[in-house]
């Protein structure tokens, strides 16, 4: 009884006053990297540098997309790629928005159950390792469309510096190759002997990717197709099949990437432009904010017990609108407007209350009659014309499905597990699907990634994104959060501590050793389940915030490798 009355003393205190974390005035305000003109911020350095020397050279943030998302591909195999796929969003210096959809897609031979056994159970890893897992990749597609469309230099240009880098290496840091020691035994497994990345590889080292420079050198004489339709093309399809994957040339030759619309809406003096599916992230993103918009944040303090019940309320009920809804739109529909609308949204918290959660259980997706007709990267560019690109880019697990191309130097995506293997059962990163986000023939499969770009009073504000499967969402809505209601500096809005609820399962996700005990105790007194376990890192932020005077600053997140570079 006396333990009882002491929580809900904290309770009661917690709850009546403005609680902030321990983070102060100056930590709020420490910037990052500030820059007068552009800037590239990505999880490698030498990414970062590469896409700055592009600009350099005239190059705008097109060229410099192009250049950085190899040059990661490159530096940063975890999850930097030409086997998988990923999405932009830009916002060009005249204030026109658009995003690119070049997320994998299932191959022709693909089908429904797939990944189950006769007895309908889900086979275990089929979907996450090794050949089966692999979706037909859209990299290359993505970043020649981008740059053909928009772009400013010619391919070879913006490509060599980075076919210089892969020949001449790059210094593998301690993060890396504790990393590369952790996944040696699964990549021996998988491909039958050991890679290039192994756990023989100590931090200091270089590492010389000759066959990766051969097929950038190919890609950067015969362009695009050389990945679909030529050599490359055929290098890589007899090496899946071999492997026993289904992917075909056919597959290859019939991939394109989409210009989408992006998804985007209002929240107070904002506009913020985000993915729209395959990617769930601007929906979801939107439907979390219209949530949380009536509440006081700014009053409640930042990471407050108040604040974080109210995140949480609101990304239960997105996750569980995600799950139903939500999947690629060239095969089902999504109700998007009702999704957003605030009618819809009032509906959904109306149950909201700060005495007690909301139990997922109780919580489905909401009811809309009729409709209207382990491994990512993200970098964000603000180039010297004014044009911003926001780009997150995957293989999905941390190197893909570990299947290492040796002759063409990547690793292949494993992307077919963020589809819906069977309704109900949870994906890798523990998410629910159903029927909008089954297999199919062709079909893209439903991603978190949300490369989101930020106006206030109409200007270019922000532009964020992340890694981090499901939580991706949640960290870009936290970093926007901190800044906008907290004044968070970009640096600190990007390393503040984070946490996460995804609907299912029903508990708090939070950032180990990053939040107070206190805090922790109140929310499990009035009910929330909080684990503190589970993931270690809730996402890798890399972000550039335009500030008052018109300079740049960059947040690069502490989590990573991960650099601002400007000039
Ligand atoms: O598209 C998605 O949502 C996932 N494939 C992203 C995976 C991811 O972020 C892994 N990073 N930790």
């Amino acid at each position: 009884m006396k333990n009882q009355i002491i929580i809900l003393l904290f309770f009661f205190c917690l709850v009546g006053c403005k609680q902030e974390t321990s983070i102060n005035k100056t930590q709020k305000e420490n910037k990052g990297t500030i820059a007068q003109k552009a800037m590239v911020v990505s999880a490698r350095k030498e990414a970062s540098e590469i896409g700055v020397k592009i600009l350099k050279l005239g190059g705008n943030a097109f060229d410099a997309m192009m250049a950085t998302e190899m040059a990661l591909a490159v530096t940063y195999p975890y999850a930097g790629n030409l086997g998988g796929g990923g999405f932009l969003v830009y916002r060009l210096a005249d204030g026109t928005k658009g995003a690119l959809d070049y997320r994998e897609k299932a191959p022709l031979a693909a089908y429904k159950d797939m990944y189950l056994d006769e007895e309908g159970n889900v086979i275990k890893n089929l979907s996450t390792v090794g050949s089966m897992a692999v979706g037909v990749p859209g990299t290359i597609a993505g970043i020649f469309e981008a740059q053909r469309r928009f772009g400013k230099l010619d391919v070879k240009t913006v490509l060599q510096p980075v076919i210089e880098l892969a020949q001449n290496g790059f210094v593998v840091t301690n993060k890396q190759a504790k990393r590369f020691s952790e996944y040696d035994s699964i990549f021996s497994a998988v491909n039958k002997k050991q890679i290039l990345f192994n756990k023989t590889i100590k931090a200091g080292d270089t590492i010389k990717n000759l066959a990766l420079a051969n097929t950038l050198q190919r890609i950067s004489e015969h362009g695009r197709d050389e990945f679909y339709k030529g050599e490359t093309a055929k290098m890589l399809v007899s090496f899946l099949e071999a492997k026993g994957s289904s992917i075909t040339l056919e597959d290859l030759e019939k991939y394109e990437a989409k210009w989408r619309n992006p998804v985007s809406f209002e929240y107070d003096d904002l506009t913020i432009t985000s993915m729209s599916p395959p990617s769930s992230g601007g929906i979801c993103l939107g439907q979390i904010m219209k949530m949380i918009e009536p509440f006081d944040l700014n009053d409640y303090g930042h990471n407050s017990l108040k604040t974080i019940q109210v995140l949480v309320e609101a990304e239960k009920r997105a996750y569980a609108d995600r799950s139903y809804y939500l999947g690629d739109p060239d095969f089902v529909d999504i109700p998007t407007k009702t999704l957003l609308s605030d009618v819809y949204l009032e509906g959904r918290m109306a149950n909201f209350s700060f005495k007690e959660p909301t139990p997922s259980d109780t919580l489905s997706h909401g009811y809309i009659v009729g409709y209207e007709s382990d491994e990512t990267t993200h970098y964000s560019i603000v180039d010297q014309f004014g044009n911003a690109i926001a780009v997150t880019t995957t293989l999905n697990g941390a190197y893909g499905s570990k299947l290492y191309a040796e002759e063409l130097g990547f690793f292949l995506n494993n992307e077919m597990d963020d589809f819906s293997s069977k309704p109900g059962v949870p994906n890798y990163y523990g998410l629910i699907g159903a029927e909008a986000n089954s297999i199919a023939p062709e079909k893209r499969m439903l991603s978190a990634m949300t490369p989101t770009i930020v106006e206030k009073e109409g200007e270019l504000y922000m532009t964020l994104g992340t890694p981090g499967g499901s939580t991706i969402i949640t960290s870009v809505l936290q970093t926007i959060i901190n800044v906008h209601e907290f004044g968070f500096s970009m640096q600190s809005a990007v390393d503040a501590p984070r946490f996460h609820h995804q609907w299912l399962p029903d508990e708090i996700r939070m950032e180990p050793n990053s939040f107070n005990i206190d805090l922790i105790k109140a929310l499990e007194a009035l009910g929330y389940s909080i684990n503190l376990k589970r993931s270690p890192v809730i996402g890798k932020v890399d972000a550039i915030l335009v500030l008052d005077d018109g300079t740049l600053e960059g947040g690069a997140d502490h989590r990573g490798d991960d650099t601002a570079v400007g000039f």
